[in-house]
């Protein structure tokens, strides 16, 4: 494969040659397009004699081959590591201002940043409005890395390790488009039941695992309708790429509603989000208040099941898939009452603890199959454990 590495200025720049040195090491063919800031940190000749290629950084070099626009035409994957502030910044404005600049505007192939700076250049509006911006147009993120950064300090911004770019790229040239063609309506987050206008009952879900659904399901070519409630904004950018559309719900009223309107559309229904089996039988229009004296007593009525709903109602052929988050040592004897009970055709069961599922990165889960048989388990990532369900639901 044709791979080209931008390798901007700053301090990690030392650590691309090892990642040039990975990409080589699998056969590419490596072109290294630095700025000529990424030189005062490295030379041109480590550069040429790592990638066995010629390296320039402006855009009048080599001028009969149009390397300006040809590096980016003929390249399958563009990797640009370190990633500054201001390369981010530049590629969120689409300036063509040196050789970079014009390979990343003239490749349509995907392309991968590892940002590296200091934790409140990472922070600061501007660039975190950028990495919006770029992921919205499909730029796929690896890293930063928490840990310390030049100047002794310590924080977000360390450039991911270039054995983490290394795999990141792997993962990306092996994409698969199996879902091409299909659409996929999943929901993640938790909903929040109101007890007033300024109180909830909400839950710990973080989204994390439907985001990654969605992420993988879209990367791997289907069209994702994504429900999200209440998911943090910097947890449901991963999911912002081509193909993902979002919808927000608060409730587990709206969430219903919402998810009837996507499943109307949608091949597979994923129900990755933690809905409040009861809310509040009355929602008192002012703040409750201690003023009003005594304790104040909630009643509650029960919440649809909304996945049950789904399943009750869905077309011939689609796919209705459940979550349970499960505690205890009858977990799975507890999930397959649920999945009969829900009638849905593969329940991912998770079990779950003080210390277990929620807000971790990584999980581990059993998918249940509609004859309640173990089909498949994984563990990993989220977007591992992501890419594995839609393995056990494509029938992989
Ligand atoms: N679910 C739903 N509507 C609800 C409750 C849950 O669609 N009102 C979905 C969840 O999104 C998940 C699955 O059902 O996919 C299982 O959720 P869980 O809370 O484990 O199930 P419950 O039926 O609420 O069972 P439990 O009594 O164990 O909470």
């Amino acid at each position: 494969m044709n791979i080209v590495v931008g390798v901007t200025g700053g301090i990690a720049a030392y650590k691309a040659v090892h990642l040039v040195r990975l990409l080589i090491g699998d056969g590419h063919e490596v072109h290294v397009v630095p700025t000529e800031d990424a030189l005062r940190f490295v030379g041109r000749p480590t550069w040429e004699s790592i990638s066995r290629n010629p390296v320039t950084t402006s855009v009048h070099d080599d001028v009969p081959k149009v390397r300006h626009v040809a590096l980016g035409q003929n390249a399958d994957l563009v990797v640009v590591a370190p990633a500054t502030a201001n390369t981010l910044a530049g590629m969120a404005a689409g300036l063509a201002s040196d050789l970079l600049g014009t390979t990343l505007l003239a490749t349509k192939a995907p392309v991968l940043v590892a940002p590296a700076m200091h934790t409140e250049m990472w922070l600061h509006p501007a660039t975190q409005a950028n990495m919006a911006t770029l992921a919205a147009r499909g730029v796929h993120v690896v890293g930063p890395d928490d840990g310390p950064l030049t100047g002794g300090d310590s924080g977000a911004g360390r450039m991911s390790e270039p054995e983490a770019i290394h795999a990141a790229v792997r993962e990306l040239l092996g994409a698969r488009r199996d879902l091409e063609g299909l659409t996929v309506a999943v929901s993640t987050g938790g909903t929040r039941e109101p007890i007033d206008p300024v109180r909830f009952i909400g839950n710990r879900s973080s989204g994390r695992q439907g985001v990654a659904l969605a992420a993988a399901a879209a990367d791997r070519g289907a069209r994702v309708l994504l429900a999200a409630t209440n998911v943090e904004a910097d947890v449901l950018r991963d999911a912002a790429r081509p193909g993902v559309e979002i919808t927000t719900a608060g409730s587990a009223t709206e969430l219903a509603e919402v998810m009837r309107g996507l499943a109307a559309e949608a091949d597979v229904v994923i129900m990755a989000a933690a809905v409040a089996d009861f809310r509040a039988a009355e929602v008192s229009d002012g703040k409750l208040t201690k003023e009003a004296g005594g304790v104040p007593a909630l009643t509650f009525v029960e919440n649809e099941d909304i996945v049950a709903g789904l399943a009750a109602n869905r077309r011939e052929g689609q796919r209705i898939v459940a979550f349970a988050a499960e505690t205890g040592e009858d977990y799975l004897e507890r999930a397959r009452r649920k999945r009969r009970k829900k009638d849905v055709d593969f329940l991912a069961v998770n079990q779950v603890g003080w210390d277990k599922g929620f807000e971790a990165p990584d999980n581990t889960l059993y998918f249940l199959n509609s004859q309640d048989e173990v089909v498949g388990e994984a563990s990993g990532s989220k977007r591992q454990v992501a890419d594995a369900l839609l393995d056990v639901i494509s029938g992989a």
